[in-house]
C-alpha cells in the first residue's frame, strides 16, 4: 500500500502459504488500487520464469521466507529449501534479464547478541542460533556474491520487531496457530482466545529482568522499503549491495510492553513468568542513525500507537 501510495505499480508474487487471498481486496479498499496478483511458489522455477517473461519489472521487494525461529530448529531442510532456493531462483531470473533493483528482507538476527548496544551496522556478523537465522545471514552472502559478479544493485534492510497493523485495521498479522511472537501472543490473550501469557524470563541481565526489543510499527517498516527502493531506482546508492537496520532505536522489555499495553488498551492481560526460551537473546535494539540520514527515513509512530492498532486489529478477527 505504501508503493502504491507513492505511485508504484504493484505486482505481488505469493504462494499462499501463510497468507489470505482476501488481503488483495482490503488493499484495494484502503489504497482503491487493486494489485495485480500472481498465486507463485518461488521455488517452481518454471513459473518464476514465466511470470518474468510476461511482466516487465523494475525492481523486487523479497519478502517471501519461513520465518518461525523455532520451527526452523526442528525443520531446518524445509527452511534452507525454501528461503535459499526461492533467493536464488529469483536473482537467477532478474540477473538473466538484467532486472535491477533489489530489496533483501533481512533481519536483526543477524547480530545475534550484539556486544554493543544500540546496534549499528557495523557491528559483525555473530554465528547464527538458528536455521532461520543462518539463511538471513547466508541471504545476505548470496546477495553480497551477485551484486558483484553481475552488477546488480540491492538493499537489505535488517528489520527489528515488526508489530502493529495499518490506520484503516483492514490490514494486519495473521498468525497460523499458536502464535510464537510477543505481541500477537499478547493480543490473543486479552481476547480471551489464550489462557495467559508466558514471559520467557525474568531473570535478565536488564532493568526489570526481562529481555527487551526494539519494536516497530509494521507502517514505518513499509515505508523504508519505499525509501530503499527510491534509492536504487534513483542510482543515489552508494555501493551496489547495502544494507540498513530498521527499528526505532528504542529498546522496550517484555514487563514494558505489558505495561504500555493495559495502559492503552485498558484490557487486564492475564501473565506469569515462565522459564527463559532457549535461543532468546537478552537485548537487541538499532542504532537507525544509517537510515536517519542515508535513506532519510524516520519512525513516526510509538510503541503505544503500534500497540493499540494490533488490539484494535485483533477485536476486528474475534
Ligand atoms: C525473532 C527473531 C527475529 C524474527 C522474529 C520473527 C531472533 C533473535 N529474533 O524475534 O529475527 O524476525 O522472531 O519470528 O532470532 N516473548 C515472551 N512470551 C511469548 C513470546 C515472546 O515473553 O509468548 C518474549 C521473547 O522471549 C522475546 C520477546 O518477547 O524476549 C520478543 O519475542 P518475539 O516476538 O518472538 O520476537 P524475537 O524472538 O525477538
Amino acid at each position: 500500500m505504501e508503493l502504491q501510495n507513492s505511485g508504484f505499480e504493484v505486482v505481488i508474487i505469493d504462494d499462499l502459504s501463510n497468507s489470505r487471498i482476501e488481503v488483495l481486496e482490503q488493499i484495494t479498499e484502503v489504497t482503491e488500487i487493486k494489485p495485480e496478483f500472481h498465486q507463485i511458489d518461488l521455488r517452481d522455477k518454471k513459473a518464476v520464469y514465466n511470470f518474468f517473461n510476461e511482466n516487465k519489472i523494475e525492481g523486487v521487494i523479497h519478502f517471501a521466507a519461513f520465518k518461525a525461529v523455532g520451527e526452523s530448529v526442528q525443520k531446518p531442510l524445509d527452511y534452507y529449501e525454501n528461503n535459499i532456493n526461492a533467493l536464488v531462483y529469483l536473482l537467477q531470473e532478474m540477473k538473466d534479464r538484467n532486472v535491477d533493483h533489489f530489496i533483501f528482507s533481512s533481519s536483526c538476527t543477524v547480530y545475534g547478541q550484539a556486544d554493543k548496544l544500540p546496534i549499528t551496522e557495523k557491528a559483525p556478523i555473530k554465528l547464527a542460533k538458528s536455521p532461520y537465522g543462518n539463511t538471513k545471514q547466508i541471504g545476505e552472502e548470496i546477495i553480497k556474491d551477485s551484486c558483484k559478479a553481475y552488477n546488480m544493485n540491492a538493499i537489505a534492510l535488517r528489520y527489528f520487531n515488526p508489530i502493529g497493523a495499518h490506520e484503516s485495521i483492514k490490514i494486519g498479522e495473521l498468525p497460523l496457530g499458536v502464535p510464537q511472537n510477543l505481541i500477537p501472543f499478547i493480543t490473543q490473550t486479552a481476547a480471551g482466545i489464550r489462557e495467559e501469557l508466558a514471559v520467557f524470563g525474568d531473570d535478565y541481565p536488564t532493568s526489570d529482568g526481562t529481555a527487551i526489543r526494539d519494536y516497530i510499527h509494521v507502517v514505518d517498516l513499509a515505508k523504508a522499503h519505499v525509501k530503499a527502493l527510491q534509492r536504487l531506482l534513483n542510482k543515489q546508492n552508494k555501493e551496489n549491495f547495502e544494507f540498513f537496520n530498521v527499528g526505532t532505536g528504542k529498546g522496550s522489555s517484555v514487563m514494558e510492553v505489558i505495561k504500555a499495553f493495559e495502559k492503552v488498551t485498558q484490557q487486564p492481560l492475564n501473565y506469569r513468568i515462565a522459564a527463559r526460551r532457549e535461543g532468546d537473546i537478552t537485548s537487541a535494539y538499532a542504532d537507525t542513525t544509517k537510515a536517519n540520514e542515508v535513506l532519510e527515513w524516520k519512525p513516526q509512530e510509538t510503541l503505544e500507537e503500534a500497540l493499540l492498532s494490533a488490539w484494535k486489529w485483533q477485536q476486528k478477527q474475534s
